[in-house]
Order: structure tokens, then sequence, then C-alpha cells
């Protein structure tokens, strides 16, 4: 790449530390790439960076996840560790408070992006696989949740994950292999924590860092999409900015934005331990699991009343089941703007699921004893 070209400010040392780089490592090439990329300029523009913030909570959640290995020990000292952690450690409090501040704002990010790149119709052709990679994304980000949950092994934790736990367990033939699978047995213990560690810290990232990376190549390789609306326009009439430096820059100003948002959480609400769980005690009163399960605990919990034994349980697995295969499979069936009739039918099944998942969790809330 000539000199000229370089990004670096013209002085000595950098010019020559970064010519030493590039022509070994094809940087200019990156840079190339870089210049040529546009992100398109309208009114929703808005929704495209919340793909970029909920990257950034989750190196959020890796750098504070490294920081409270450091001290966490799963097992039957887990609670203990984490009293530790939250009580006697110098700023572990903040370090944990961080991670599990960030991780609810992670799930949040992922809902509120999901929902904009549905409504942008982002997942028709040739986005089908970023669609479906990014659904991947979404149910581990949930069972990273569900598994980072227990790890305390406070009251709630232990009972919420116990609760969580019965519920794959009603699946017929295998529900009650899989439930002793993951819980190391019948009951849940510290053998249940075992796993659970073994599942937050090294399984979920072995599989959801190459998804990811699979799932940014995708976007790098498309580009984002016009939605609808904008498609439309004559392209005199479309505008778009360079992606280097432009759109980063803006990013990055998203993401300072989202740690302003994430420090003033985790420090004015530190996060909560509860007390240890003891498995003889009862389960206490108002038992729930994370805001992201509540919908689906609430319809549970309803169908069980309404239809009483299994019925209610594996009915509400079906209806679970088959709204997420939709949900899924709506790449397949809105695929263009040629078939009006099925773009209009895909948006009102975007405003219903949307609505269903905020009225029940709400109702999940407010039915809590
Ligand atoms: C940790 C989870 C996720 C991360 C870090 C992530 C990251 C990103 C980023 C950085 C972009 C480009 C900027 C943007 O359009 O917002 C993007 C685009 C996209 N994502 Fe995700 N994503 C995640 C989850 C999801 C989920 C759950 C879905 C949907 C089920 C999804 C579907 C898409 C699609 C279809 C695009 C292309 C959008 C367009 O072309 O405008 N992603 N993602």
């Amino acid at each position: 790449m000539p000199k000229s070209s370089s990004p670096v400010p013209d002085i000595p040392l950098l010019r020559t530390a970064w010519d030493y780089a590039d022509e070994r490592l094809g940087l200019g090439e990156v840079m190339a790439l870089a210049a040529k990329k546009t992100v398109p300029q309208h009114k929703h523009s808005f929704w495209y960076y919340w793909g970029g913030i909920s990257l950034f909570f989750f190196l959020v959640q890796c750098v504070t996840g490294v920081l409270l290995l450091v001290y966490y020990r799963p097992g039957p000292e887990a609670y203990e560790s984490v009293r530790a952690i939250t009580y006697d450690i110098e700023f572990g409090w903040l370090v944990r408070s961080a991670h599990s501040w960030s991780a609810n704002l992670m799930v949040f990010s992922i809902f509120v992006h999901m929902f904009s790149v549905f409504f942008m119709k982002a997942y028709r052709k040739p986005r089908e696989f970023g669609w479906w990679s990014g659904l991947g994304l979404l149910g581990l980000a949930m069972i990273f949740g569900f598994s980072g949950y227990l790890l305390p092994m406070d009251e709630l934790a232990f009972f919420a994950t116990k609760v969580g736990l019965e519920i794959p367990a009603t699946m017929p033939v295998v529900g009650e292999f899989i439930g002793n699978m993951v819980r190391g047995g019948p009951d849940v213990n510290a053998n249940t924590i075992q796993r659970f560690f073994a599942l937050h810290v090294v399984i979920l990232p072995a599989l959801f860092i190459p998804l990811l990376m699979f799932h940014l190549w995708l976007v790098q390789r498309h580009g984002n999409a016009v939605p609808p609306g904008e498609e439309k326009k004559p392209a005199s009439e479309r505008r778009s900015i360079p992606f280097f430096p432009n759109f980063m820059a803006k990013d990055l100003a998203m993401w300072l934005l989202a740690l302003n948002v994430l420090a003033l959480l985790a420090s004015l609400y530190p996060w909560q331990l509860g007390p240890e769980a003891d498995p003889l005690a009862p389960a206490p009163v108002g038992i729930h699991p994370e805001w992201y399960f509540m919908s689906q605990f609430q319809v549970l919990k309803v169908l069980g009343e309404w239809f009483p034994g299994l019925t209610g349980e594996i009915l509400g697995l079906a209806i679970f089941t088959g709204g997420g295969l939709l949900w899924a499979l709506i790449p397949l069936f809105d695929t263009g703007s040629r078939f009006e009739q099925r773009a209009r039918i895909a948006t009102w099944i975007g405003f219903f699921a949307l609505a269903a998942i905020a009225i029940t969790t709400i109702w999940g809330y407010a039915a809590l004893e």
C-alpha cells in the first residue's frame, strides 16, 4: 500500500510501524475494504446500532466474567465465594454487579435488535442465515443467563433453577433423562453447579463465539439491509455514509452511552445476594425466573391452572415450539416485496409476538405473590 494512503498520522515512527505491519499482514487491503463499506442513512437508521450494542455488552461479559473467575469457586463453596466477592474483595461487588447488569442489558439489546431487523424485513434474501444465526445467538444468550443465574446458589437462584428445570423434564419420553443429565441427578445441588459452571464458562462460549463470528462475517458480506419503504425510493434519493470512520465513530459513541448506562445501573443498584439456599426449606413465596423467561413462566403457570397435570405443560411446550418454529421460518414465508400480502401478514406476526411477550411478562410480574 502506498505511504500516502496510510491511515496513521504523518509521524515518522508511526509511519514506520504501519509500513512494517502492512507489508507483513496486508493491512492496506483491510483498510481498502473498510473504505468501500457504506451504511444507509434514513429515518430508521437508529436501529442499525443495536447489533453493535449487543456486541458491546457481550464484550463486557467476557471481561467481567474472566475477573469473576479469579475468585469464584464452583461446587459446595459457590455461595461462600460469591459472598466474598460481594463483601470482602475490593471492587468485587462492582465487577459482579456489572456482569449481572450487563447480562440483562445484553439480552434486552438482542431483543431490540431482533425486532428491529424483523420490522425492517432484514431477514429477506440474501440475509436468511443472518436471521438464523441470530436466533441461535439469542437462544445461547438465554441459556447463558439461565446457567449464570444458579451460580451464586442463593435462595432465589436455587428455587428458580429447580422450577425452571422441571419444565424440560415434562417432555415426553426424553424429559426425565434430560432433566437428570442437566442437574447431575434428581436434585439441584453442588453437582448441578459444577455442570452449569462448565456450560457457562466453556461450552456456551465455545458455541457462541464462532456463531457470532459467522453472524458478523455475514453482515460484512451483505451490508445493512434497507427497509422496504426506503427501497422503493429512486437511487438518487437514497443516502449513505462511509462505515469507516463515520459510522464507526457513531457506533463507538453508542458504546460509550451503553457503558454509561451500565456504570450507573451497576454502581447505583448493586446486584444483590440473597441468603444461602437451603434445599430442605420450603420454596419462598414469589419465586420467579429472570425477566426474559417470565413470559414462558406465566404461560406455563396459567396453562397449568387451566389444564391441570401434564396436559398444561405439554400444551405450553407445544405452543413455544410451534411459535419458535414459525418465527425461525419467517424468511421462507415473507420472501420479497412482490408478495405484498405475505409482507403484511409477517408484520402482523411481529406485532402479535411483541404484544404477546410484553403482555404475558407484565402479567407474570403482576401475578407474583
Ligand atoms: C449477541 C447477539 C447478536 C450480536 C452481537 C449481533 C450483532 C450484529 C451486528 C453488529 C449487526 C450489524 C449492525 C446491525 O444491523 O445492527 C447485525 C446485523 C444483523 N443481525 Fe445480529 N446480532 C446478534 C443477534 C441477532 C439476533 C437475535 C437476530 C435475529 C434473530 C439477528 C439478526 C441479524 C440480521 C438479519 C442482521 C442484518 C441486518 C441488516 O442487514 O440490517 N442478530 N447483528
